[in-house]
């Protein structure tokens, strides 16, 4: 398949490129670099053999995506490109809506309008909002309890792929819910990179261990969990972008939604206690307040994406953490 990837020099959009040029699919990439590097071509040539095509352009530069669209007949695009930031969004949430939803409607406008009728979107756990179970399915309400103009815009965009494929009933939609993506390549020659300050815990740990940050601040240690630090669904990169090579496989008229996640739960301190296991090193660590907005436990229920996309994670939180300092050293080495 011809598949343009928007947000495609991001995190997870290198590594999908990756592992679909392996697949042997033809891959292009439309992005504005605001959080993300020309050089990341180089890096994917470099693990899979080819560079993918790249136009630099904003998704709200409706013009040039439609040229983009009218040069070129893609089979599908995979919806990477948005801003990702959960505390930015509350400091400049206009920004942020215009963005993340404003550029989702100048896409699929191209779309419809070249006659690209296949999608697959980044959705991201958020959508939950608050639940009873901390195990997310699918068929879950969204919506409400979200806490942040980001988590918003991710409903929003759901909600606008839902309508636009009624409306549109040839449309093959697919969205993709992920957990929380995190580790690198096992070349180190691509990982989490964001321009600016991190705000995930993986990359503030790595900035830790590479000496920019002094500490970790672990945000609450009073949660309603076993050693009362928060839970989550870490997912390796790598395993969520072949996530993505097995959507494909499935695509069809209407919408799909699917959880990709682990299915298991790991807490702060056991994140903390893996990569100082993977380093042989203590990691500087306080404990800090509770983040607004961070909710005690939540983790994915697979079982869809299993059943129907033959797609479950491979790689463990040992995995995750030997990756992300292999990267980690190839970068302070730069
Ligand atoms: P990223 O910031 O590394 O990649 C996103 C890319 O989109 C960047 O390269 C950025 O320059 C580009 N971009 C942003 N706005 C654009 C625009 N208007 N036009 C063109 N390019 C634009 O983020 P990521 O971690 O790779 O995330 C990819 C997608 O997955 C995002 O939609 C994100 O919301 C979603 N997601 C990420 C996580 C996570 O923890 N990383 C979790 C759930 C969902
Ligand atoms: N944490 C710390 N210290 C830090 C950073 C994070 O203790 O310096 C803790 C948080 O409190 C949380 C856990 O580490 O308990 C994970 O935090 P992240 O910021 O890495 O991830 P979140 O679960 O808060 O959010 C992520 C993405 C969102 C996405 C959500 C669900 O940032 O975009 O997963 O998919 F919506």
């Amino acid at each position: 398949m011809r598949i343009l990837l928007t947000g495609g020099t991001g995190y997870i959009g290198s590594h999908t490129a990756v592992e679909l040029i392996k697949q042997g699919h033809e891959v292009e990439i439309v992005d504005n670099l605001r959080n993300s590097k020309a050089s990341v071509l180089d890096r994917i040539e470099q693990i899979a053999g080819k560079k993918p095509k790249f136009y630099q352009a904003d998704l709200l530069d409706t013009e040039k995506i439609n040229q983009i669209f009218a040069e070129t007949q893609f089979d599908l695009v995979i919806h990477f490109a948005g801003l990702k930031a959960v505390g930015e969004s509350v400091e400049i949430p206009l920004e942020y809506y215009k963005n993340n939803i404003g550029g989702t409607i100048s896409l699929l406008e191209a779309m419809r309008a070249n006659n690209c009728k296949r999608i697959i979107f980044s959705s991201s756990a958020t959508v939950y909002g608050i639940q009873e179970s901390p195990e997310y399915v699918e068929t879950m309400q969204t919506g409400p309890g979200i806490s942040n103009p980001y988590g918003r815009t991710k409903y929003m965009i759901e909600e606008i792929l839902k309508d636009f494929a009624v409306a549109n009933p040839d449309f093959e939609v697919t969205i993709l819910r992920y957990f929380n993506p995190v580790g690198a390549h096992p070349s180190g020659l691509i990982g989490d990179d964001p321009n600016g300050r991190p705000n995930n815990l993986m990359p503030i740990i790595m900035h830790v261990a590479s000496g920019k940050i002094p500490y970790l601040s672990i945000f609450g240690d009073d949660y309603n969990t076993p050693d009362g630090t928060c839970i989550r669904d870490y997912i390796h990169v790598v395993d969520l972008a072949k996530g993505h090579v097995a959507a494909i496989k499935t695509l069809k008229p209407g919408v799909s939604i699917y959880n990709l996640g682990s299915g298991k739960g790991v807490s702060v301190k056991e994140m903390v206690a893996a990569f100082e296991k993977a380093s042989g090193k203590p990691l500087p660590q306080q404990i800090a307040g509770r983040r607004a907005g961070d909710l005690d436990e939540f983790y994915a229920n697979p079982a869809k994406a299993k059943a129907e996309l033959d797609w479950q994670t491979e790689l463990t939180i040992d995995d995750i953490m030997v990756d992300t300092l292999n990267y980690l050293k190839r970068e302070n080495q730069q």
